[in-house]
């Protein structure tokens, strides 16, 4: 069997999905989590490049195999973080994230929901309360979010040509329905995709009440 090459992987992967890190590190300006929970992650080791404790999860193999490689992941990390801190740690769990995870419930500070279904609704638990919650509507997450009670908008993301900004002006013209009637959290479910906004932000950033 040929030799899994992290490094190789990994750039395959940035290739199609693009590079990450501006994203986090775009974040990392406007708050400062101690512990990230990443489920549904895949190889997107982008949050380790701006912050210092992630979790990933992911149930897929290759997933699995990719952080098997202990050592070649942390080079990996190493080489895209400025330098500024050496010290970092990388954890990854080979689950389904619906299922309970060995992390204590409120000990997380940041949790990220990125194309990767209802990871807000299984894992939330896991957010401390003041925790912040990046999720995005490709599969109707940020939606179910924001009809759940305990969550309060703080901030959108926007992207522009691999470029993320992290703004906080007019948050109440987001999450409205481009279309009339509000969906339910049942309606979400059943599609499992996001509904067309009138604004369309990259992501949305939550926080925990
Ligand atoms: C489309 S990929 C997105 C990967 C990454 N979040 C990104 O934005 O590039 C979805 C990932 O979520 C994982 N996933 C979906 N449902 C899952 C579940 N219930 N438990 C664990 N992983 C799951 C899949 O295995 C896959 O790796």
């Amino acid at each position: 069997m040929a030799a899994f090459d992290v490094a190789r992987v990994h750039a395959d992967y940035e290739r199609h999905h693009g590079d990450r890190a501006p994203l986090f590190e775009a974040l990392c300006r406007h708050i400062e989590p101690e512990s990230v929970l990443y489920p549904g992650s895949h190889i997107d080791i982008a949050p380790s490049v701006a912050f210092d404790h992630v979790t990933y999860v992911d149930s897929d193999k290759k997933a699995n195999r990719f952080f098997s490689d202990t050592g070649a992941v942390e080079e990996l990390i190493r080489s895209k973080r400025d330098g500024s801190s050496d010290s970092f740690e990388v954890d990854f769990i080979h689950a389904d994230y619906r299922e309970p995870l060995d992390i204590a419930d409120g000990s997380v500070d940041l949790l990220v929901s990125l194309y990767a279904g209802f990871v807000a609704e299984h894992c939330g638990r896991y957010l401390a309360s003041g925790g912040w919650l990046l999720v995005n509507n490709s599969h109707g997450d940020a939606g179910v979010v924001s009809l759940t009670a305990g969550y309060e908008l703080i901030a959108v993301v926007d992207s522009r040509a691999g470029t993320y900004q992290v703004s906080t002006s007019r948050l109440d013209d987001h999450l409205v329905p481009k279309r009339g009637g509000e969906p339910t959290i049942e309606s979400l479910h059943a599609s499992g995709r996001g509904i067309a906004y009138t604004r369309s932000p990259f992501a949305y950033l939550f926080e925990k009440q």
